[in-house]
């Protein structure tokens, strides 16, 4: 199984990647979880139409099934993990965070063997597995090295070149292979950032947010050039696509 890290500066675009991205993947065939492990303020399950109300109200509040639960579980069995999996559309499921988590939960630092613990539990429940990091924050270092592949996200500022080219290194220390980088909010690829290729450019799309929490979470915004790159960029992750230098 593969696990993909989603590695970036703060407010790059990964979420919106990592959500759309593994929609793309899911949609081939490939059985795949998104897991949000921006641990204090994760906002993935935003992306997605949960019908689930039940699961929907509980996102909204201060405590519900989420990847705090999976990481503080003091045993993690089939059953802890069901009850924090949702499924959103056949070969997608997400494991939500809390966007509204109260601070007494924020205040409580997981320890890393929990934080690894919990990647490989669910590595083993999907063939692709997609984790969705708060920047280069401390639970993305201890995470990685039960990551098999990273991606790499930045925006036309500099300092997300050089918060990429810090992952580009933890990467290195832990083991994983960083497949590239995607370039995000832009029309023209850039040079290369830490050796790494350019894999996309996506472009900047008003369109996006509209499609917040309506469907399948962007993909299903009609002719959205976003949607279509990040499609182009999952072909070529499944091994389907051809590089392109332009994104
Ligand atoms: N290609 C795009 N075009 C236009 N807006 C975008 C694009 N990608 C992301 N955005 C917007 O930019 C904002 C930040 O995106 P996102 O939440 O995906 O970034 P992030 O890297 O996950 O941020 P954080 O580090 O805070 O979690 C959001 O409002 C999102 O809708
Ligand atoms: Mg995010």
């Amino acid at each position: 199984m593969v696990v993909l890290a989603i590695l970036g500066k703060g407010g790059v675009g990964k979420t919106t990647l990592a959500a759309n991205l593994a929609a793309a993947v899911a949609e081939k065939g490939v059985s795949t979880i998104v897991a949000d492990f921006d641990i204090i303020t994760g906002d993935l399950a935003e992306h997605f139409a949960i019908k689930d109300t039940k699961v929907r109200d509980e996102l909204s509040k201060t405590s519900g099934s989420s990847i705090h639960d999976l990481i503080a579980a003091e045993d993690l069995t089939q059953e802890v993990l069901n009850s924090c999996l949702v499924e959103v559309s056949r070969n997608l499921r997400i494991v939500p965070s809390i966007v509204g988590a109260s601070i007494e939960l924020l205040a409580r630092v997981f320890s890393s063997s929990d934080i690894v613990r919990t990647v490989r539990a669910l590595s083993e429940l999907c063939e692709l597995l997609v984790l969705d990091f708060a920047s280069l924050d401390p639970y993305a270092v201890v995470a990685l090295p039960a990551c098999t592949h990273a991606l790499l996200v930045v925006d036309n500022t500099p300092s997300s070149r050089v918060v990429a080219e810090r992952a580009a290194r933890a990467c290195e220390v832990a083991g994983t292979f960083a497949v590239g980088y995607v370039l995000c909010k832009s029309r023209y690829a850039s040079e290369n950032i830490a050796g790494l290729s350019c894999l996309a450019v996506l472009p900047h799309d008003d369109t996006l947010l509209k499609h917040y929490g309506k469907g399948l979470p962007f993909m299903t915004a009609p002719g959205s050039p976003y949607v279509q790159k990040v499609r182009e960029l999952a072909r070529l992750l499944v091994g389907e696509g051809k590089r392109s230098s332009d994104g």
